[in-house]
């Protein structure tokens, strides 16, 4: 399995701060998927530098994003997914902030996406470590299944 992360921050890609969430969720899928291939790329909130980094990644199963999903004039992420992939999953992010909700109700201003485009499904989580530890954990049960699906695989 393929994995690629990809954190959306201004301030992580300037160097202001180390990116902490994108290593949190390759430990998680790590933890679940020793097999797994997994990079984490950071890039900041901007359209066109989150659309390269979804085809240079379009050879993985799975690209995981953190960051951005917020109201912040800079929140971009869920635009960029929706332009980038053919269809979304609605079940994946309907399950992320309800699940997010249980955390925190500030889980509701988050409005990231999920989607697919050929192989790759895409899911946003939200940009903090604690938010991505949540949603981590929620998608893990789906990669194994949809990752065989993908290929060519029954249910
Ligand atoms: N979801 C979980 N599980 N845990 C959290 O702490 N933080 C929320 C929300 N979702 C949070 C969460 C907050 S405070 C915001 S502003 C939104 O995600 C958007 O975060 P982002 O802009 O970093 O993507």
């Amino acid at each position: 399995m393929k994995v690629k992360v990809i954190t959306i921050s201004d301030r992580a890609s300037r160097g202001v701060y180390a990116d902490e969430s994108g290593p949190e969720i390759a430990r998680i899928i790590r933890e679940a998927y020793p097999d797994a291939e997994i990079s984490i790329t950071v890039v900041p909130d901007e359209r066109t530098r989150i659309l390269a980094a979804f085809e240079d990644s379009a050879d993985a199963g799975f690209i995981i994003t953190t960051g951005g999903t917020g109201i912040g004039p800079r929140d971009i992420t869920p635009e960029a997914t929706r332009e980038w992939c053919r269809m979304e999953l609605p079940g994946i992010a309907e399950t992320l902030r309800a699940e997010s909700y249980r955390e925190t109700p500030q889980a509701m201003l988050s409005r990231g996406t999920a989607g697919l485009k050929g192989n790759t499904i895409v899911i946003n989580f939200p940009g903090s470590v604690k938010a991505v530890r949540l949603c981590a954990k929620t998608v893990l049960p789906i990669l194994g299944h949809a990752g065989e699906m993908l290929s060519g695989g029954g249910h």
